[in-house]
This record gives structure tokens, sequence and C-alpha cells, in this order.
């Protein structure tokens, strides 16, 4: 994928539906009695990923161009599947359909593409197993593919070492099916979608603090669900925006649930100029989000709000290059068991435009304000690498080209012609 230099960026775009919600739609749905209907969904492999594992189990997903429409089937509805469960690149899927499969009366596989094989299944794997799963880790690597018997599950109250929304839902998820309340404390609070949209479900789901508790064995009933704009996808044209000179650019109905809005934050720290328009804090909350080009400048990015830009630090750490001063990501060792290594795939692209970088243990360290030049980035295959740096390819001198650059189709598959969309030259 060959990107060039925009000389300034103008217009109006929705951004694909949330990626987080999306699945939760999905799965939620095929849990509770009754047609759940879908409006924004996100079309990606990853989602696509989803609404194919639980058509497996039997559930009917109706799609069209307006929306998608769920048969649920109740709590206890799902069948033996058909065949293995392709979790393609998703580590959503896979982590929260283990929850759910733990406590089937049947024995299911799970297995997905070669990033997927490589990323951390113990974290979910531990708390399952002290609820009294059977799960295993077929190549006992503690990875994909998994073997998920269903069993009777023992309610827990699980310490996390993790700030993961993905491992938090898995618990609350098998709490669906445990013999008393479960319950789940992290360190640091992350993405609240679960807790939000299970309650809307019917679900008697609590949060204090960073603890969340489910009861088990509520009657889920199929709702409505809107999905907002994704802001891990906003995130691109945002900093798109505020990078390439002479540019205004209306962003519609984004989610900015405060678990989420990370990047917003950081990029007020950083001088932007971004204006929240037409909120919405009825459920999942949204803006239309105004953005104008700025002079960023240099912070520092570390402690609770990791969580809630986990997703968009490739973008930081690019936006970071261009602004002027020295910008610290840490915190975020988490980056490292992403769709890549984070840490390394930044770091190595980011030197070859000439940026001046360096990794730490939990993060990197960037001293922006160098002329940063066009080069080959190599996306291994993460979608938000390729997106991160395409966006770099729009501000930078001479072209960028993305290897990989198809990869987008997991969050965003209209990403390119969206980013050209607001070309002006
Ligand atoms: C997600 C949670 C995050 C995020 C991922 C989606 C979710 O992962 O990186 O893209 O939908 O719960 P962790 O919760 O593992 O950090």
């Amino acid at each position: 994928m060959k990107i060039k230099k925009q000389t300034r960026l103008r217009g109006t775009l929705t951004v694909p539906g949330d990626k987080s919600i999306s699945h939760r739609a999905v799965m939620f749905g095929s849990l509770a009695k009754g047609t759940t209907k879908i409006t924004g969904f996100l079309e990606g492999a990853d989602c696509l990923s989803t609404i194919s594992c639980f058509r497996k189990m039997g559930i009917t997903i109706e799609r069209n161009n307006t929306e998608v429409l769920v048969h649920g089937k109740g709590l206890h509805g799902l069948c033996t599947p058909s065949e293995i469960l392709d979790v393609g690149n998703s580590g959503t899927t896979t982590r929260l359909i283990s929850g759910i499969l733990a406590g089937q009366s049947f024995v299911s596989e799970l297995n997905g593409d070669a990033s997927i094989q490589s990323r951390p299944m113990k974290r979910i794997m531990t708390p399952l197993l002290s609820m009294g799963a059977d799960i295993r880790s077929l190549r006992d690597n503690g990875c994909v593919p998994l073997r998920i018997e269903g069993k009777n599950l023992h309610a827990i109250h699980y310490q996390s070492p993790v700030a993961s929304a993905q491992v938090k839902s898995c618990v609350l998820l098998a709490g669906l099916y445990a013999d008393d309340i479960t319950s789940v404390t992290e360190p640091v609070l992350s993405r609240n979608h679960t807790e939000i949209m299970l309650k809307y479900f019917g679900a008697d789901i609590t949060s204090e603090g960073t603890t969340a508790s489910i009861s088990p064995e509520p009657d889920l009933i199929c709702r409505e669900i809107h999905v907002p704009g994704d802001i891990s996808s906003a995130a691109y044209f945002i900093a798109a925006g505020l990078l390439t000179p002479n540019s205004e650019i209306l962003l519609k109905n984004v989610g900015i649930n405060p678990t989420r809005d990370g990047f917003l934050r950081v990029c007020k720290a950083m001088g932007a100029d971004t204006e929240l328009l037409n909120e919405n804090r009825d459920g999942e909350p949204t803006a239309d989000l105004l953005i104008r080009s700025a002079g960023l400048h240099g912070t520092t990015v570390g402690g609770e709000i990791i969580p809630t830009l986990i997703d968009e630090i490739p973008m930081i750490a690019v936006m970071a290059a261009f602004a002027e001063g020295t910008t610290i990501i840490k915190d975020a060792a988490e980056l490292k068991v992403k769709e890549s290594n984070r840490i390394e795939t930044v770091v190595e692209n980011l030197r070859r435009m000439g940026a001046d970088i360096e990794a730490t243990e939990d993060g990197m360290i960037i001293h922006g304000g160098k002329a940063l030049h066009g080069a080959e980035i190599d996306s291994h295959l993460d979608h938000r690498i390729a997106m991160a740096f395409a966006v770099a390819g729009t501000i930078c001198e001479g072209d960028m080209e993305i290897r990989g650059g198809e990869c987008v189709n997991i969050s965003y598959p209209a990403f390119y012609e969206d980013l050209y969309s607001l070309s002006c030259s």
C-alpha cells in the first residue's frame, strides 16, 4: 500500500462501529432470548469471526446493509459446534468466548491465525481453571489452539494481575454459569462495555471502583443495540487532522466512554484543540468531534490512563515523533502482547522514518521534531501499525510504502478510502 503526503484534510466522516461493542452485541445477543437488532455493527474481520463462531453453535445471525439480527436462544441455548471455532486474528473473540464455553455442556476447540497462536491465554486459563473449568492449551504453551470442556463452574473473586477488559469479561461471562456471585478486581479500570451491555440485557451486574460482580443464571432478554463509532478508529483521523496544516475534520457519532477516551486527553495535553459537539450521555456516551490542525508538543503518558488508550499508543507514538520535545510512554508493557509486539514494531518503523526513539521495558521515549521521511514500513500484519503509519505517510515528505497494509480489514476495511476522502490536494 503506497501513501502520499497530503497538503490539507477537510470533510466529515462517520468512522465504523466500535469493535469491542460489536463483538459483545453478537455474543450477548446469542445468549439472550429473542432477536437482538444491531445497527452500526463493525463489518471488520475480527467481528465477523465472532459471528462465525456463534453460527457454528447454532445461532442464526442475519446480516444486511444496515443491521445485524441475532436470534438468541438464551443462556443454555448454544449447541455443540459443528467444527473447530475459528477466531481468526481476534483476541476479544478468543478470550470472551472462552468464558462462555467454560460453562456449556459440550466440548469445543478454538483456533486462529499465526498471531493469535502466539498471544497469551494463560491470563484467562488461570481464573477459569480456578472456577473448575476444563480448559487446555493443546500445544501446552499457554496459547491457542484451546480445548474447552464445559463444566459446572464455581464462583470466585478474581484479583486480576492485568488491567485487561478481555480477562475481566471472560471471568464475568463464566460467572453467568457459576454457582454464586463472581467478581473481578483489576489493578486499574479497563473498558467497561461488558458491564454496561450485560446490564442492559438484564444481567445483575454491579461495579464499584475497579471491581465488577455478576450474579449467575440471569434471564437475558434481546435488545436493540446502536453501536457508536470506534474512538480507536477515529484516533487516526484525529491525528491526521491535528498534524496536517490547514485541516478541519468533523467525526460524527464517536464513542467517548471515559474508559476509552484517554487518546482525547493526551491530544489535549499535547496542545490539540478538539471540540466535542452534540454530546449524548445515555448508555454508551457519544459525541461529534471537531478537529483542527494544531502545533503539538511532547507529554508523558503513563499510569491509570494506559488502559483507556492502549490501542491508540502506536498513533500517539507517531504523533510524538512529529511533535516538538520529548514524549515518554510508560506502564504499557501490555503493548508487547497485542497483535504484534507494538513496542518493537513502533520503534522499528519510526526509526526507518528517521525518528529519534528508544524502546524501554514498558514503553518508549520519543524525541520529537526530527525531519521524518517516507520509508518502507512493515505492518507485521498488525492493523493498528498499518493505520498509524499510513497517517504518518500523509504528513511526512516522500512516499510511504506499508507492507501488509491490507490487514486494516481486521478493524477498518474502508480505512484508505476514508483517509483519501478527506484529501484536498
Ligand atoms: C478489548 C480490550 C483490549 C483491547 C482490544 C479490545 C476488548 O484488550 O486492546 O483491542 O474488546 O475487550 P485487553 O483488555 O486485553 O487490554
